[in-house]
């Protein structure tokens, strides 16, 4: 007779699996999990809960050739212990886009955001100097700015302590005989924060905070590609057009392949997009941390507007989670992990101020848009749904289309085996 582990499991063992590395062993290491944390304390569950995702890591190889390469297991897209694993070790290095100045283009503005469990505020102090702190009160820990504004200060909701936006706390309300407290050791904790063109940067990590300068932002973030991107790719002239947020059920990494397959899909999942583009001009280059794919226009209505805009299309991915894509105008795509099977995809539309008016132009633009994210996004969650079969354990690339996928799978692998630091 089976114990209930083993009945648990005994499902898995009877799907043929062609790639037996992947879906299997995952349940096997799930089975030591459940066996283990029966008889040890919490950090040993922690311990196994994070070596866990590093076999999970391991079961992709990047060493060999996209045409003999098998796509990530689907456990990548599927496990919250791979989640953890890659907001520790992703998404709270370096450097990561959180929004636009265009956001904050005032004096005491602000925005606040969150990124896994860390909840941020942005703001500008009264001298148009950029800040970034935890958003999180000292004394209870309330959230303390709740979507975006304007103010001279953070006054808690809670209990009413003031900060300002330097962080200093300001006042503390009703602490009259506490002893032993240093006001000054008591501000917001601050982010180290970066403006790199148009794009607020914040990097999390809980090391030593400096307040000195980032010139080099742009190499930190994107490596050699930071010169190609800033004459190619973003054009700080363009001016900020609107925002559309859209919630997906499906793994963050989903909609970044889906964006990095080299125009593979469009033929079969957005016709219309496709009689605008000449896809067999499409071209990829990777560098470090970014790879770039072009593909020339078709002729489009309103061609004699884009002229001196351009009719290329230029698709930058910069990992691990910004998009953007150029001409004839720009739009930015940044994806936010909200759990192992949810993501929240956030579009940033940017215009040439000479079509801004063309009130016409920028709905009936919107709205072509908009129809292409609402095809993405049954795309994706389409994909979820199948990345959590018992029938499916790895894919393949396409080798002539598929290499800007492959480029982001191998760095994410180098990136969680810790063999680089952004
Ligand atoms: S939690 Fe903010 S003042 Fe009490």
């Amino acid at each position: 007779m089976m114990n209930p582990i083993d009945v648990q499991f005994s499902h898995l063992k009877k799907i043929r699996n062609p790639y037996p590395n992947s879906c299997i062993q995952h349940a096997r290491s799930l089975k030591s999990l459940l066996i283990w944390n029966s008889h040890e304390p919490n950090h040993c569950l922690l311990q196994t809960s994070q070596e866990l995702a590093r076999s999970l890591v391991q079961q992709f190889n990047p060493n060999i050739p996209i045409e003999e390469a098998l796509t990530p297991p689907s456990s990548w897209y599927t496990s919250p212990d791979f989640l953890s694993l890659e907001f520790d070790q992703v998404f709270f290095r370096g450097w990561q886009a959180v929004g636009c100045t265009e956001q904050v283009q005032e004096a005491n503005s602000f925005f606040t955001g969150r990124l896994g469990n860390v909840e941020y505020v942005v703001c500008r102090d009264e001298n148009g100097e950029f800040r970034a702190f935890h958003n999180v009160c000292r004394h209870h820990a309330s959230l303390l700015a709740f979507g975006s504004g304007k103010g001279s200060c953070f006054t808690c909701p809670y209990h009413g302590w003031t900060y300002g936006l330097n962080g200093a706390l300001l006042k503390a309300t009703r602490i009259t005989g506490i002893k032993n407290f240093n006001v000054k050791e008591f501000g917001l904790v601050p982010l180290r924060v970066a403006i790199w063109g148009p794009f607020i940067l914040l990097n999390l990590e809980t090391e030593a905070f400096s307040q000195q300068g980032y010139d080099d932002v742009g190499m930190e973030w994107l490596g050699s590609s930071s010169k190609i991107l800033s004459t190619n790719g973003v054009d700080t002239s363009l001016s900020y057009l609107c925002r559309r947020e859209y919630t997906i059920e499906c793994n963050w990494k989903v909609f970044c392949d889906n964006y990095l397959d080299g125009g593979y899909h469009v033929p079969f999942a957005h016709k219309d997009l496709a009689s605008d583009l000449k896809l067999d001009s499409y071209s990829t280059t990777v560098y470090e941390k970014v790879s770039i794919q072009r593909c020339d226009g078709g002729e489009v209505q309103g061609q004699e507007d884009f002229d001196r805009l351009g009719s290329k299309s230029l698709y930058a991915f910069i990992y691990p989670n910004f998009m953007d894509r150029y001409g004839p105008w720009m739009d930015t795509n940044l994806v936010l992990p909200l759990g192992p099977r949810k993501c929240k995809v956030v579009f940033d539309y940017f215009l040439d101020a000479s079509l801004k008016d063309d009130e016409a132009f920028v709905a009936k633009s919107l709205e072509d848009s908009e129809k292409v994210q609402m095809e993405d996004i049954v795309l994706c969650e389409s994909v979820q749904r199948g990345l959590e079969s018992p029938a499916y354990g790895s894919g393949r690339y396409a080798p002539m289309v598929e290499k800007a996928m492959r480029h982001f799978h191998c760095l994410l692998h180098q990136n969680l085996m810790n063999d680089f630091y952004f």
